[in-house]
């Protein structure tokens, strides 16, 4: 995830351009860069955040002019660094001026650059955008739109993408195919973003536009056209301004905004990465790496806390999609363990901070005993993504509560592709992976669904948020979800909870149920789902209160619970990452009810970096 930002008008661009980048640095902020046309371009990058870029700018001159294009990053393709940073540009020697910043995946970018290459290019930077860059330079013929719409025709994958060029210094051309971009229509001017907190400073006015569609901007015209030139109409509305991701707004605690923001943060995550019509995962940070994952012996995922659940389910995931064996360990125990890693042995560190200390050392471990190692991580460019080999982010924006919520989504749904990409390569149909897609595209509007029982639940933490013990169990796939329950209840809350296989309960656990224990229940219908309804039993008989969270429809639960909370319908392996969000909205709630500082628990740190 990038964030683009893009003016032509009758105002100095460049106080605009920063002002947007700062609104937009939640989509990342590993390099920011700018590029304006003041007689010829002037482009200005750095790594680091936009203050960093501010700085900069402040001490040079030159970036008057206004018509320019702004960028900050979120690193897919080569590391965070000044000469990955965008706007990249088409040769600087020998080329026509043009800069361009994007926010996408080109798929396609290695045929794109041998071709090139096999013309002459050469490229200094390890991204697939300036690919791109060339590209448009390599068909310019006197007119950018043309030579845009030309290369566009060319890419597969994802792109948003603002283009200047110094020989059409009085055009902005913008595209989109999977990315977001928006553009604000102002009086003699546009301002074109990622979204629209970066535009809404300067109007109000704005269109969002369309898949395969270009936009040729100036001063004071409009065309858009289809790649293939095609005109079309943009439908321009007044903007519903969308809250920054990094402010609170009018949320009252980070963690309520991040639950409420799950269905966006798994959208984001999803975007670009399936293609549900032709059973396709796309997963471009890995793909190096296919053939040997496809011939992986062994897979262990190392994490810790939140990461580490997500880790279990990724498990099952792995052992039922991929038909892989896979293990899990804490990656504190894995790393002073004396682990025995055979060929073919992938180790897969899982973090959203990516700098947890754990982690990191499980890692290194595994590099120097020769394993293949991954990291499904959220922070880009943290020590995690920058020691594996390959990653995955999960592109769910920041996390700022302490208590991991939309990241543990972000880490389910990112083990479920992953799982999905290596079973399809192995034994899964193309209709099997197509079917399970399709689920999987409609996860963010049931989780939309299952923050509808916020106030069910509050009610339900009012009754019991005075209990000190309290039970969470699962089976299968939820058996994790039961794990993760009790953990945000405790962190927050600071009520002692269990999580554990509901199984296990009978072991010893049982002898803790008193009467009226709260017991969690996950009880969604799946594959033991009567095994389940004999664990409830056998709490109810001893006294215990059961809070259940069980399948829409499923009428028949309420006899045997005290509460039901229910969420949609979905194949087994989907099923944690709706189970688990009224468990974390029922830890939220308990904590509020309790007088907790929910956001900053005490002895916590939202990334653990000593070990
Ligand atoms: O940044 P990481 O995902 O590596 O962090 C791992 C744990 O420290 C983290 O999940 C922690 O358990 C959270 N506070 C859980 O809500």
């Amino acid at each position: 995830m990038c964030g683009i930002v893009a003016y032509i008008g009758h105002k100095q661009a460049k106080p605009i351009l920063l002002e947007g980048l700062k609104r937009l640095e939640y989509r990342g902020y590993d390099s920011a860069g700018l590029a304006v046309i003041n007689k010829e371009i002037h482009v200005a990058r750095t790594e680091g955040r936009v203050r960093v870029l501010e700085e900069m700018l402040a001490q040079c001159g030159g970036f008057d002019g206004t018509i320019g294009i702004a960028h900050t990053r979120w690193a897919t393709h080569g590391k965070p660094s000044e000469r990955n940073a965008h706007p990249h540009r088409d040769d600087p020697t020998n080329g026509h001026g043009i800069a361009l910043i994007h926010n996408g995946i080109i798929e396609n970018y290695v045929a794109l650059k041998t071709y090139l290459q096999e013309r002459g290019h050469t490229f200094s930077s390890e991204t697939d955008t300036e690919v791109l860059a060339h590209l448009i330079g390599e068909l310019y013929d006197g007119d950018l739109e043309a030579a845009v719409q030309a290369a566009l025709r060319q890419v597969t994958g994802a792109y948003a993408i603002a283009v200047i060029c110094q020989k059409e210094p009085e055009v902005l051309i913008v595209a989109r195919k999977g990315s977001p971009l928006m553009v604000g229509v102002g009086k003699d001017e546009y301002i074109v973003a990622s979204d629209s907190s970066a535009i809404v400073a300067h109007t109000t006015q704005a269109f969002t536009l369309e898949d395969y569609t270009v936009a040729r901007l100036t001063r004071d015209s409009l065309r858009t056209t289809t790649i293939d030139n095609v005109p079309i109409t943009p439908q321009i509305r007044e903007l519903e301004f969308d809250l920054d991701q990094i402010e609170l707004g009018t949320y009252e605690h980070y963690m309520l905004k991040e639950i409420c923001e799950q269905p966006q943060a798994l959208r984001l995550c999803l975007r670009g990465r399936i293609n549900a019509r032709e059973g396709q995962v796309v997963l471009g940070g890995i793909a190096q790496y296919a053939r040997e994952l496809v011939k992986a012996k062994r897979i262990i995922f190392v994490g810790q806390g939140t990461a580490m659940h997500a880790a279990l389910v990724a498990e099952y995931l792995m052992e039922d999609l991929a038909k892989i064996p896979t293990e899990v360990e804490f990656a504190s125990e894995f790393r002073y363990r004396n682990p025995i890693l055979e060929d073919g042995s992938v180790v897969i560190a899982i973090s959203q901070s990516g700098e947890t200390a754990d982690t990191l050392a499980a890692l290194q471990e595994g590099k120097q005993r020769g394993a293949l190692t991954l990291g499904l991580v959220n922070v880009v460019g943290s020590s995690v993504a920058r020691e594996t080999d390959a990653g995955i982010y999960l592109r769910v924006g920041p996390e700022i509560g302490v208590a991991s919520t939309k990241a543990f989504l972000g880490q389910l749904m990112v083990a479920t592709m992953l799982a999905m990409f290596i079973g399809r390569r192995r034994f899964l149909s193309v209709d099997y992976v197509a079917g399970l897609l399709a689920e999987l595209e409609a996860i963010p509007d049931h989780v939309q669904r299952v923050l509808g029982l916020s106030e069910q639940i509050h009610a339900v933490s009012k009754r019991y948020a005075n209990r000190e013990n309290w039970l969470f169990l699962g089976r299968g796939h939820n058996y994790p979800v039961a794990l993760e329950g009790a953990l945000k209840l405790k962190e927050i809350s600071y009520i002692h909870a269990e999580g554990m296989s509901a199984a296990e309960m009978k072991h010893g656990p049982i002898a803790l149920i008193d009467d009226g224990m709260p017991v969690v229940v996950v009880a969604t219908r799946n594959s033991q789902y009567e095994k389940i309804i004999t664990n409830i039993q056998e709490v109810r008989s001893r006294g215990g209160h059961v809070i259940a969270v069980a399948t829409e429809g499923d009428d028949d639960i309420a006899n045997h619970c005290e509460e039901v909370f229910y969420v949609p319908d979905v194949p087994e392996p989907l099923q944690p990452m709706l189970t688990v969000v009224p468990l974390q909205l029922l830890a939220y709630h308990a904590a509020v009810i309790r007088g907790k500082d929910v956001d900053k628990p005490r002895n916590l740190a939202k990334s653990v970096t000593v070990e």
